[in-house]
């Protein structure tokens, strides 16, 4: 039975893959490691909660030893909008914050779990049936930083024998806790500001095709790679996955099947649009289907009703 330790355990996937994790695993083997925002009280009363900033691996070898972690689930990031704005604390965090882990991990023999992201490629990338090996030449800082960090984890597989797995995931959709600073944040907002407000100003133009993901898939995906047999994976880090490809208008004219009245304007904000415009259309993710069984549960049409039932319910 896995003992894990969950860094960014308190951000957008972190807060709801750990308390999954809990459910599946049992409560008192999930350590939630959080740097600075209170945890939820979902979060404190169902397992242990400590801090530690994956910047300091002192701290995270402490948290290791303490618990006899086996699997480390990294999801501490700088997203890529906030990457672009402060470009060095991205390099410290998402390779430097990665580095650690990966050295913890092999000095205490844990499987590490890294989310790497849509943002891994770039302009020079086919857009449309993204491949799952293919050219990844991206201009963010956060794109370098998930390139950089895929490597990584694949060299830390190769040298030293350190069970890394990871997927590319794509904008993920929920209604937990808010995405902090990321490209794909309108398809989150978009939502909110549909129940609260009855319209939406998008900061992408029309016709911007990304890949999203609602995030009871997302959990399932960063549990299933964790649990798939190892001799099937030829990849092992960075599989495409994906559950929905679509633009701005797309999302708002399915909410208007359920809010007629919901409208959408633009303005465009020229730094995620210009990011958005370098990442895939709609990523090919048969690897991941077919070596690990990757399968997603939620189109467009569902996660809407999903969303907008859950986050009437709230009010
Ligand atoms: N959701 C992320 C972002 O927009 C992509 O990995 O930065």
């Amino acid at each position: 039975m896995k003992r894990i330790m969950v860094t960014g355990a308190v951000g957008q996937i972190g807060s709801e893959l750990t308390l999954a994790l809990r459910e599946r695993y049992g409560g008192d083997r999930v350590v939630a490691c959080g740097r600075k925002t209170r945890p939820s009280d979902a979060l404190e009363s169902s397992g242990p909660f400590e801090w530690a900033d994956c910047t300091d691996p002192k701290r995270l070898s402490e948290v290791v030893t303490e618990y006899e972690i086996d699997t480390i689930y990294h999801l501490a990031a700088i997203l890529s909008a906030v990457a672009e704005a402060k470009p060095q604390l991205a390099w410290d965090v998402n390779i430097n914050g990665l580095y650690n882990v990966l050295e913890v991990a092999r000095e205490h023999g844990c499987a590490v779990f890294t989310p790497s992201s849509i943002g891994a490629f770039g302009p020079t990338t086919p857009l449309d049936d993204t491949p799952q090996d293919t050219i990844q030449r991206p201009n963010t800082m956060y794109g370098v930083t998930k390139v950089a960090g895929e490597l990584l984890c694949d060299y830390y597989f190769k040298r030293f024998g350190v069970d890394t797995r990871g997927v590319r995931f794509p904008g993920i959709i929920s209604n937990v806790t808010l995405p902090g600073g990321g490209t794909t944040d309108y398809a989150v907002a978009i939502y909110y500001a549909a129940i609260e407000q009855g319209r939406y100003t998008c900061y992408l133009k029309q016709g911007t095709y990304l890949d999203m993901m609602y995030m009871p898939d997302a959990i399932k995906a960063a549990i299933d790679i964790m649990e798939a047999d190892p001799d099937k994976l030829a990849h092992r880090n960075a599989f495409n996955v994906t559950a929905m490809s679509f633009a701005p208008e797309h999302i708002a004219a399915e909410i208007r099947k359920h809010i007629p009245d919901f409208e959408m304007d633009h303005e465009i904000d020229p730094v995620r649009q210009a990011i958005a415009e370098t990442w895939p259309n709609k990523m090919d993710d048969s690897a991941a289907r077919a070596e690990w069984g990757w399968e997603p549960s939620y189109d467009l049409t569902s996660m809407t009703e999903d969303m907008l039932k859950v986050l009437r319910s709230r009010r």
